[in-house]
């Protein structure tokens, strides 16, 4: 299956009626993927933290697909990952402006964030995850209405090859336990470590669509967790990075990464093609990590579905995940 599969913007049908909410799209691959859907026809929610640069990004949305002669139907919605709270308000209010939700791109991340004292939690691990996970299971609700008169609806929540910097089982203590030395000025050493508690986070990016899978699949709803790819463009870690590597080191990384690696339009391929493709369904592919198939020159061409090994699959891990998250918002809820 993984070989043959391809992605072209013009596979992607008429999404005229469907309603799609992408988070982080004000910038980088989560744009793209609001273009790649809006630019077929789909109503789309760009889910943002700051309304000044979302209404920037539809502006420029709007003039692009005003050029390609599509009817604009692209709207902010206010989405802030930083508490729970707040990502729980924003859903709760998309539950009350909407009446059905097909596709949902769980897109926003951070990467090397420092733990500063206001964070109770490890904030790349907070934000990535369980940001999205209050978020997305709030929404669950909307999206079995929807998915029982349509029989698809597609959930996407971005993840990254990151993962495999860590181990396959959750560190639950190095979550809660703020390490000594998170005060300390950064320095280049810190960025092993940073990148394995981002890859912690992208982990439990994949055990919550297979959690969302092995829970929603008989529903119609289609998890999935892609991998963009190596995608320069983009402000993840920008800031963060160069704070450790130092000024030049730092803008030397983005120069190579926005020289050599794929284009933010490459990047959002995979997970279009998830949030979209019809061959999702008739090939079955759920509750998958899905990476982009690249050539010599890094030119990307296509998905591909990627086996994982034995310690990624186990139902204990993401069941496990999915209750300390409940666990988690439950208390914050209550605060
Ligand atoms: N770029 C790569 O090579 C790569 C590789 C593997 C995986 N990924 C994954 O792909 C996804 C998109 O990354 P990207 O490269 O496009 O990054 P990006 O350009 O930095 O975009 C990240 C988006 O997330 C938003 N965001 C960050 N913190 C948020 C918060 N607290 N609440 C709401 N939104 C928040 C950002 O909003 P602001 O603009 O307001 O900060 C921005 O819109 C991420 O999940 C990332 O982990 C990227």
């Amino acid at each position: 299956m993984a070989s043959t599969l391809t992605f072209s913007p013009n596979d992607i049908p008429d999404l005229t009626g469907k309603v799609a909410l992408v988070t982080g799209a004000n910038v980088g691959i989560g744009l793209e993927t609001a273009y790649f859907l809006a630019s077929h026809n789909a109503t789309v929610y760009l889910a943002c933290r700051s309304e000044p640069r979302a209404l920037a990004a539809i502006d420029i949305l709007q003039s692009r697909l005003k050029a390609a002669k599509v009817d604009a139907k692209v709207y902010y919605h206010s989405f802030d990952l930083g508490s729970i709270k707040t990502a729980k308000a924003s859903a709760d209010d998309f539950l009350a402006k909407e009446n059905r939700l097909d596709i949902l791109v769980a897109n926003a991340g951070v990467l090397g964030n420092q733990w500063t004292p206001e964070w109770e939690y490890e904030p790349m691990f907070y934000t990535n995850h369980l940001g999205h996970f209050v978020f997305v299971t709030t929404l669950l609700p909307l999206m079995e209405k929807t998915a029982a008169m349509t029989g698809d609806v597609r959930i996407i929540s971005t993840t990254s090859k990151a993962l495999f910097m860590t181990s396959p089982t959750i560190d639950y203590d190095s979550l809660v336990n703020r390490p000594k030395d998170a005060d300390e000025p950064r320095r280049v050493s810190q960025f092993p470590n940073a990148m394995k508690v981002y890859g912690q986070s992208k982990l439990a990016n994949l055990y919550f669509a297979k959690e969302l899978d092995r829970r929603y699949r008989e529903k119609g709803i289609w998890a999935n967790a892609p991998h963009p790819g190596w995608v320069g463009g983009t402000e993840l870690g920008l800031t963060e990075v160069a704070d450790m590597f130092g000024f030049f080191t730092g803008r030397l990384a983005a120069w190579l990464t926005n020289t050599f690696a794929m284009s933010t339009v490459d990047g959002a391929s995979t997970q279009t093609y998830l949030a979209v493709s019809p061959k999702v369904p008739e090939l079955g592919i759920h509750g998958e990590y899905v990476m982009p198939r690249n050539n010599w020159f890094w030119r990307y061409q296509g998905p591909q579905v990627v086996k994982l090994d034995a310690a990624y699959q186990k139902e204990e891990e993401w069941s496990k995940l999915w209750e300390w998250s409940e666990e988690i918002v439950r208390k914050e809820l209550a605060k």
